[in-house]
């Protein structure tokens, strides 16, 4: 790809979501994919890695994917499989074939190292799963802190959590991480539930994505179980899910999808119920005495509609891209 506007490196637990993020960055020719590199989050290492490799593989995409953290840093949880099924991307029907593409030689951790360390100031790291490997990347390498472009991230929350009251599902799986990275001085992006709570794939886009290809429709019934497992946690009359992770994707392509606020932020660890909980500071300061050090811009504002046309042109666009 020449002079795209965005090299990247996603940083996933596919994941429907992280599948959706995937091919959204892939579909569009202002992003170029260096590598995908996979954690343990929304299910196993093995299966995050193994759902990576049938992604790329379905739809014919020439990213190279390394297998990166077995684990979290400390915190030990029971994997999601309610939200995303026992294999991290399970389909209501048609399924991603099983596939011989094996991950790339070498770590997850040393293959951010080595692509930032070629590139200094190229690369955007987008994390959509929990950032341990970004940690372990800071703890060995904490030189490029100032070398790493940005880290955009879908995680945390400047209001309500999901997985507790208090914090969301990436930032709590490995709290430690998290605040490694937000303590890191990398610029920071962040896409939390209080944006991607607005950022819905209606019902009517899956419903444009399956028109697409009425036959056997595998991007259709993937996030069709998405859906539905959201469904049946907050009411089948809800007009459509919230897709988190695309929304790193969809900023890089068109920032003005979204409002920012630039705020200071931290991660809270330790054993009360707040574990996980990103606290952003909200509270209004004179900007002629406010000397907090504001190191995350948070996503305030969503435009949904344009959000989800984006991300539905994505999709049908990857549902032409599945061998028969
Ligand atoms: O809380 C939402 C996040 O948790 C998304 O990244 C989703 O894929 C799950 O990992
Ligand atoms: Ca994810």
């Amino acid at each position: 790809m020449s002079n795209p506007s965005h090299r990247v490196i996603i940083d996933c637990d596919p994941g429907h979501d992280d599948m959706a993020a995937i091919l959204l960055a892939a579909w569009h020719d202002s992003i170029q994919v260096e590598a995908i590199t996979t954690v343990c989050g929304n299910a196993s290492l093995d299966n995050t890695t193994n759902n990576a490799l049938r992604i790329v593989a379905a739809f014919g995409l020439d990213i190279p994917v390394y297998r990166g953290a077995v684990q979290p840093l400390l915190h030990r949880y029971e994997f999601p499989a309610a939200f995303h099924g026992p294999s991290g991307l399970d389909s209501v029907g048609v399924d991603l074939p099983q596939t011989d593409r094996q991950a790339e030689k070498g770590h997850a951790v040393d293959a951010i190292i080595r692509i930032v360390d070629a590139n200094p100031g190229e690369i955007t790291v987008v994390v959509i799963g929990p950032m341990t490997n970004l940690a372990l990347v800071l703890a060995l390498r904490p030189d490029l802190a100032t070398k790493i472009k940005q880290i955009v991230f879908m995680g945390g929350s400047a209001g309500e959590g999901n997985v507790t009251p208090a914090a969301e599902f990436n930032i709590w799986a490995d709290a430690e991480a998290a605040r490694i990275v937000f303590r890191s001085g990398v610029k920071l992006v962040m896409f939390g539930l209080n944006a991607t709570h607005q950022t819905l794939l209606r019902r009517q886009d899956v419903a444009a994505v399956r028109a697409a290809r009425p036959d056997a429709n595998v991007v259709a019934d993937i996030m069709d179980f998405y859906c539905g497992t959201y469904y049946r946690f907050a009411g089948a009359d809800k007009p459509g899910a919230p897709l988190h992770d695309p929304c790193t994707i969809a900023y890089l392509i068109d920032p003005s999808l979204f409002a920012m606020a630039q705020l200071p932020g931290d991660v809270i660890v330790g054993d009360a119920e707040t574990y996980g909980q990103t606290l952003i500071d909200l509270r209004p300061q004179d900007p002629a005495h406010d000397q907090r050090v504001k190191n995350v811009g948070v996503a305030m504002q969503a435009d949904a509609p344009r959000f989800a046309a984006l991300v539905t042109e994505a999709l049908i666009w990857a549902t032409g891209r599945i061998s028969a």
